[in-house]
């Protein structure tokens, strides 16, 4: 018997909105434990993926897999509750809620209580309540925020935004973590750290698929690449061999790729 190391498999899935057909028959899957770059231009297909796998919106043709279970049905809560957390291309924080409230709230899904044992108080709130502050400032200093605990989180700076988005999404519990452009607006600085952090995340277990057109994080950090055009899987491999695919270098510059002769 062989031991199937694969955590996603996205297999044949199609998807199309009215007549833009925005995935087309895309295969690949996730080696638990690693971290994966998908890329393409603009309106590759990108960020339908993600909402895919995270159940915004439904599948036309094809099956995705999470431990070999079939996630189609899933409600995105469900899926968060399963391990699939998210962050968004346009950061999507609580913002009139503190850094530390918004961190609280992504933890809903993993405490007993949930949001309705907060209202109504059970008596084992207060325990859990206790556990949810202690590990939402563990997820602060672990992303770095840890002195901006009580600040408005519509106040921090934009890449801080991003970073807060990440700790709510780990909030969660994830064995799964999509990134949809984490990099978009942070400078060179930021930009690095926000690396080391996906590592460290990465180095926690949890499997991550990283959307991102800052190309050199991308090939820095991914074991592995994946590569959507207009809505197709046009290359796969590890990060050396896809900057050298003359098929993604001609998606990219907006040329035809080269046939290959003979
Ligand atoms: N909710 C939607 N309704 C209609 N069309 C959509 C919707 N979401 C995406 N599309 C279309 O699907 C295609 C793929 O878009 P998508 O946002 O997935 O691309 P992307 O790879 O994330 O691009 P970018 O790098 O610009 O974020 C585009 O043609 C887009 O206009
Ligand atoms: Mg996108």
């Amino acid at each position: 018997m062989t031991i199937d190391p694969s955590l996603l498999r996205i297999e044949h899935v199609s998807k199309a909105f009215g007549g833009v057909q925005a995935l087309s028959d895309i295969t690949f899957e996730l080696r638990a434990g690693s971290i994966t770059g998908l890329i393409g231009p603009n309106g590759a297909g990108k960020t339908t993926l993600f909402n895919l796998i995270s159940g915004v919106f439904p599948v036309n043709r094809g099956r995705i897999l999470f431990f070999d279970k079939d996630i189609r049905h899933k409600k995105p809560h469900q899926l968060v509750g399963l391990g699939i957390a998210r962050t968004f291309q346009n950061v999507e924080l609580f913002e009139t809620m503190t850094v530390l409230e918004n961190i609280l709230v992504g933890q809903y899904t993993r405490t007993r209580c949930g949001m309705w044992g907060s209202i109504l108080r059970f008596p084992w709130v207060g325990e859990e309540e206790k556990i949810s502050y202690r590990i939402a400032r563990e997820l602060l200093d672990f992303v770095g925020l840890s002195d901006y605990a009580d600040q408005t989180s519509s106040d921090l700076p934009f890449g801080w935004q991003r970073l807060l988005e990440i700790a709510r999404a780990m909030a969660a519990g994830p064995k799964l973590l999509l990134l949809d452009e984490p990099a978009a607006g942070l400078n060179i600085v930021e930009t690095l750290r926000l690396g080391d952090l996906i590592r460290k995340i990465r180095d926690q277990g949890v499997t991550v698929l990283l959307v991102e057109h800052d190309m050199s994080l991308t090939m820095e950090i991914s074991d592995r690449i994946v590569v959507l055009d207009q809505g197709k899987k046009i290359a796969e491999g590890p990060p050396r061999a896809i900057q050298e695919n003359e098929g993604v270098i001609a998606a990219y510059l907006g040329k035809p790729a080269k046939k290959a002769e003979g």
